[in-house]
């Protein structure tokens, strides 16, 4: 996904808010997603993220999202961001995400997905550090839901 960073997105700095960023990472997950389960979805969680860069006003900002592993209702999704600068093409990774989607229906109900066909090595250790990942966030799931009991 590629977008024009415009001044409607910006802070006084000139520079797209934090919040403008992570509307961005939550659709292009959400469509790479999509495309893959064909059906209603929900965010469950976000990894940490970071800002390692500013993004100027007038610089293109461009995310990559990939499906690392799928579950039985919920998958995982990766999205890079990336600045472009429009007058000398230079790119820089900004920010990097991890986010879990649920399949749901119409009613709420969760919906099994289809899995997903990891077969490069690269692909192979993505969805493994995935499965390290998803424990450590329904571990931090749990730890919430008891402190909000
Ligand atoms: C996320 C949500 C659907 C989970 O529903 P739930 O009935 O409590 O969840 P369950 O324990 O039955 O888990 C359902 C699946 O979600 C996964 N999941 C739930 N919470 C998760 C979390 N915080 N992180 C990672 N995965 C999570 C479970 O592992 C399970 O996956 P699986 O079927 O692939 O094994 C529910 O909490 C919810 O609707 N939250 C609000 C979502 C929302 O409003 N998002 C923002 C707007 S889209």
């Amino acid at each position: 996904m590629v977008q024009v960073v415009l001044p409607n997105d910006a802070n006084p700095l000139g520079f797209i808010l934090g919040g403008s960023v992570m509307h961005l990472i939550d659709i292009a997950g959400a469509i790479a997603c999509h495309r893959h389960t064909r059906t209603l979805l929900v965010t469950a969680a976000v990894d940490g993220l970071q800002f390692l860069h500013p993004i100027k006003v007038g610089d293109l900002i461009i995310l990559k999202a990939r499906v690392t592993a799928a579950w039985n209702t919920s998958l995982e999704v990766e999205v890079e961001v990336f600045s472009e600068e429009t007058l000398t093409g230079v790119r820089r990774m900004t920010s990097r995400a991890f986010l879990t989607f649920v399949s749901i229906d119409q009613e709420g109900r969760h919906v099994p997905i289809p899995p997903l066909i990891v077969e490069t090595e690269a692909e192979k250790r993505k969805a493994a550090e995935a499965e390290k990942r998803r424990a450590e966030r329904l571990k931090a799931r749990k730890e919430l839901e008891a402190r909000c009991r």
